[in-house]
């Protein structure tokens, strides 16, 4: 199945719990948006294209409960839902990106609430379905970048579980797998949640792409002894001038690879650009609870001193100058970013 999918029968949105990853492969059913916004939030559904995603199933199924017929007030308490699902997570835009163009769509219907709930649903099941065909284009795009023989660091879990299905930079390795390129993959496990080791990881599994899991902090070894020839991760928001913010930890990787001559990618739909903010400082990183940091266990035991206290800021901002090259479904885009994303971003795709 897709990473979460709409089930007209019951009017619900099912989602792979990917908390229970790999241990366990569950589905959960969900009836009412505050439970998508929680299901974000918790991480039930993650990664950037797929919250979006999300948000915007979120967004028919709170039209769907509203009771009023006024349109007028309909819009209103649809208003309500959007706020509460934009606040679940800070970092993605396409989290707001799906919202602003749900919203936009429900005040733009000419029609009674019924319509407009018809119409929420579909526009919905587009944006699933676009995320897919828009992976798939990025997919061959920066297929063309990985050569027979690479091995490719990873950060984070970037394949389908992230997206709608098929996913951003681990969607590019898989293509090149198909097209049938020998790649090994290190993953890197991707602290504190592990999405590296528990998501990527079991992907790869199914892809059977070869891999080896690394500590975050070995990719520096690999890359300056020459046994790692390219980097790729994904994006949860790109400022105008390309600086990305991703997993944390994307950061460090990338200023490794640059040292040695690596090169560096991140691929990313056009939606997870955000071309109103001009540089990376002005992305809203969101910071997690500390526990996310200290809940890690060794030998059964807990490895930080009871008192300790952690920080856990999500995401970082990798400037765009560290990149050599960034992989969108309308082409790659090669340096100076500063112009040349703003002026392929705002190309029409048709
Ligand atoms: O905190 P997460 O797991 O939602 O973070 C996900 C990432 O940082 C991904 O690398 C990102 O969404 C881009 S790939 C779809």
């Amino acid at each position: 199945m897709r990473t979460l999918e709409w089930d007209k029968n019951t009017n619900t949105i099912k989602m792979i719990d990917q908390r229970l990853l790999p241990g366990q492969f569950q589905v959960v059913s969900i009836d009412n948006y505050q439970s998508v916004a929680e299901a974000i939030k918790t991480m039930v559904v993650r990664g950037a294209p797929a919250i979006g995603a999300a948000g915007a199933f979120g967004m028919a199924l709170a039209a769907l409960h509203i009771k009023v017929k006024d349109k007028e007030a309909f819009l209103s308490e649809l208003q309500q839902a959007d706020t509460i699902l934009r606040k679940s997570r800070p970092t993605a835009v396409n989290l707001s990106w799906a919202l602003n163009r749900m919203m936009a769509k429900a005040k733009k219907v000419i029609g009674n609430t019924d319509e407009i709930t018809q119409i929420l649903i579909d526009e919905a099941q587009r944006i699933a379905d676009e995320d897919v065909e828009i992976n798939r284009k990025m997919a061959l795009n920066g297929a063309s970048l990985i050569e027979d023989g690479d091995t490719i660091i990873h950060h984070c879990n970037t394949g389908s579980l992230a997206t709608v299905d098929w996913g951003t930079a681990l969607g590019v390795i898989r293509m090149a797998h198909e097209l049938g390129k020998h790649i090994h993959v290190l993953v890197d496990e991707t602290r504190p949640r592990l999405q590296g080791s528990r998501l990527t990881a079991w992907e790869l599994e199914q892809y059977h792409i070869p891999y080896e899991i690394i500590s975050d902090g070995a990719a520096g070894f690999f890359l300056r002894t020459g046994q790692a020839n390219k980097v790729f991760f994904g994006a949860d928001r790109v400022a105008a001038n390309g600086d990305v913010a991703n997993k944390v930890g994307s950061y460090m990787l990338a200023l490794a690879g640059y040292d040695n001559g690596i090169p560096v990618y991140s691929v990313f739909p056009s939606s997870t650009v955000d071309l109103s903010l001009q540089n990376g400082d002005e992305i809203p990183i969101e910071e997690r609870n500390q526990d996310e940091v200290l809940g890690i266990q060794f030998n059964g035991e807990m490895v930080a001193p009871r008192q300790a206290m952690a920080r856990n800021p999500a995401f970082d901002v990798t400037p765009g100058r560290l990149f050599s090259g960034l992989v969108t479904e309308k082409g790659i885009i090669y340096p100076p970013f500063h112009i040349n994303l703003p002026e392929i971003i705002k190309r029409d795709s048709k």
